[in-house]
């Protein structure tokens, strides 16, 4: 297993290459599965995560070529000849749950594994059911399946989901584009990984209006064709490096950036105290004198503050002036960094959903172990500005969604390396 050392090492500097966004891609995969011509994915990001999708539509019967380095990925479906998404592989990974909405919309049935808990929460799968039950589906689970039907195809329904989740939303989307009918999917999710998944099924032929408003309205088609799709920037990759001047003092410019997929983060930075300025290449940000202020922060549904960038913010209000709240709304169970931080000396008080955070003047190195994916980067945050060496351990988490970290940030002037540890 490896681990990544950090130093910290005064002011960073330079450019940060941002990838194509791993939510995205995890969602434009299965959209393969929706028709039989070729569907080819450009700007991919190089994870595992990446790997684990290819492997699950592998086992499904579709295609799939990675060329350029990863960053080109060539599918195909024309022979779909299994309809079982195993536990071996879904276990691995929830977006696995993605291949429902389409398979049950091309081949009018799919048994797909529940993904079970994970880390972050319970996560389970029941406004992707209700939505697509609505839509003609029937969905039993048994022995940890959910077996999904839809005799004579699905049909057009007008529904309201109780949440706006991402990934139900993902699945509607996809199951509703080979429907008999209309589908209006009412208090949809609005992320930016939801419009390039609408704009990739519009390219191979589907028709759909209001993606990245909660309505979006989806008029079924007989078939979908191929298509060309570049994956839309990660803003979740985005915000980490962001952060990376913000935490240890500097600039970078962080290259593919666009203000409109973090408009909610950057208010928060900039009442912090960092400037963020647009460019013709991205977003260059830099703090250059004082220190950062402590600012709120309460993550919610997209346009709001990301829930996949709250434990990197909580890494900079370690080192603000001031004390400040940062309040988990998405996730029951989000705070694991916090005692990871502490070792660190950071000053961080949890109840339930809610941290209060003290900033301290500066952070000092320690052990500390990752258990997600965006706790991992937040230690590395807070590494880059601790005093001292911070061993990170359990880095693979750090692969499923970070390409290139070491190098990306060895690029800005930070001491950081990976090492094998037995
Ligand atoms: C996606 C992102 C993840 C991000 C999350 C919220 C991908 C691959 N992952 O996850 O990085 O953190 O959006 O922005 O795109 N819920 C239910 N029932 C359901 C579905 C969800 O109660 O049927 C709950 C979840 O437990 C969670 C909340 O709704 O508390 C948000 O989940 P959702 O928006 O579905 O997130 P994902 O699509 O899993």
């Amino acid at each position: 297993m490896d681990s990544i050392i950090v130093t910290g090492n005064g002011p960073v500097s330079g450019q940060i290459p941002i990838a194509g966004a791993k939510n995205a891609c995890l969602t434009l995969m299965p959209a393969t599965l929706l028709s039989d011509e070729p569907l080819t994915l450009t700007n991919a990001p190089r994870l595992s995560d990446i790997k684990t999708m290819t492997e699950l539509l592998q086992s499904l019967g579709a295609e799939v070529t990675s060329m350029s380095d990863g960053q080109v990925l060539a599918m195909s479906s024309h022979n779909i000849d299994n309809h079982i998404a195993d536990y071996d592989i879904v276990r691995k990974m929830r977006a696995s749950n993605l291949v429902l909405g389409p398979m049950l919309a091309r081949l009018g049935h799919a048994v797909v594994s529940l993904p079970g808990g994970c880390a972050i929460g319970a996560r389970p799968m029941d406004l992707h059911i209700d939505a697509l039950t609505a839509l003609g589906a029937e969905i039993e689970l048994k022995d940890g399946y959910l077996h999904a039907e839809a005799k004579g195809g699905l049909k057009g329904a007008v529904h309201e989901m109780r949440f706006a989740s991402v990934g139900a939303t993902e699945n509607v989307l996809m199951a509703a584009t080979l429907a008999k009918g209309t589908t209006v999917l009412k208090n949809a999710a609005r992320e930016p990984e939801i419009v390039d998944l609408a704009d990739c099924l519009r390219k191979m032929g589907a028709q759909i209006e209001g993606d990245g408003t909660s309505e979006i309205t989806i008029q079924g088609v007989d078939r979908l064709h191929g298509a060309t799709h570049p994956v839309v920037t990660d803003r979740i990759e985005l915000g980490t490096y962001m952060l990376a001047p913000a935490i240890c003092g500097g600039e970078v410019e962080c290259l593919g950036g666009r203000i409109e997929l973090v408009g909610a983060f950057c208010e928060k930075l900039d009442a912090a105290g960092i400037s963020v300025e647009e460019t013709d290449k991205g977003l260059k940000v830099a703090r250059k004198n004082g220190r950062v202020r402590a600012v709120d922060v309460t993550t919610e549904p997209f346009p709001g503050f990301p829930t996949d960038l709250q434990a990197q913010m909580m890494a900079l209000m370690c080192t603000a002036e001031g004390s400040c709240v940062l309040e988990e709304k998405i996730f029951e169970n989000r705070f694991m960094h916090a005692p990871e931080l502490t070792r660190m000396g950071a000053r961080i008080d949890v109840h339930g959903g809610t941290a209060t955070v003290t900033g301290v003047d500066t952070l000092k190195g320690a052990p500390v172990m990752a258990t997600d994916l965006r706790a991992s980067v937040s230690l590395i945050l807070a590494g880059l500005a601790a005093e001292g060496e911070t061993v990170v351990s359990r880095v693979y988490h750090l692969d499923r969604g970070y390409e290139k970290v070491v190098q990306k940030l060895r690029n800005i002037g930070a001491k950081i390396e990976r090492v094998k540890t037995s």
